[in-house]
């Protein structure tokens, strides 16, 4: 699986954004480790605090799908600059694994960080 793949199919994802208070897009595809992709947009509210993140709506999917393991997640969204998850994402996606590898593009290059490196010191088990 190529990383432009899972690229287009955020960008694909981002079209539908239910944006309808920032009118910021944010579309995620996340591979899972059968080999199948998961897709997410945002999906926002009017009470705000309800609304849901491209990443957590990916992973809910996958999920609730039966998948449990993963590979990488690509994030694109309708900035021209990188966007970083938010942290209540980070923590989520961090239940499933900090090896996850997280690819971003800001349209001139792709680059890739591990999950454990954007959560140190990641709060998991008690
Ligand atoms: N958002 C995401 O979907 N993912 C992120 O990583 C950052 C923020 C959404 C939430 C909200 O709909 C909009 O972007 C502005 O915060």
């Amino acid at each position: 699986m190529s990383y432009d793949t899972l690229i287009d199919k955020a960008k694909e994802a981002r079209e539908m954004a239910y944006v309808k208070y920032s009118n910021f897009k944010v579309g995620a595809a996340l591979l899972g480790k059968s080999g199948k992709i998961y897709t997410g947009c945002n999906v926002e509210n009017a009470s705000y605090g309800a609304t849901i993140c491209a990443e957590r709506v990916a992973f809910t999917k996958a999920i609730s799908e039966g998948e449990k393991e993963f590979e990488a997640i690509a994030i694109v969204s309708s900035s021209e600059d990188v966007t970083y998850p938010c942290g209540i994402c980070r923590q989520f996606m961090s239940e499933f694994g900090l090896d996850l590898k997280l690819i971003f593009t800001d349209e001139k290059k792709i680059s890739e960080h591990k999950l454990s490196d954007l959560l140190p010191h990641a709060f998991t088990d008690f």
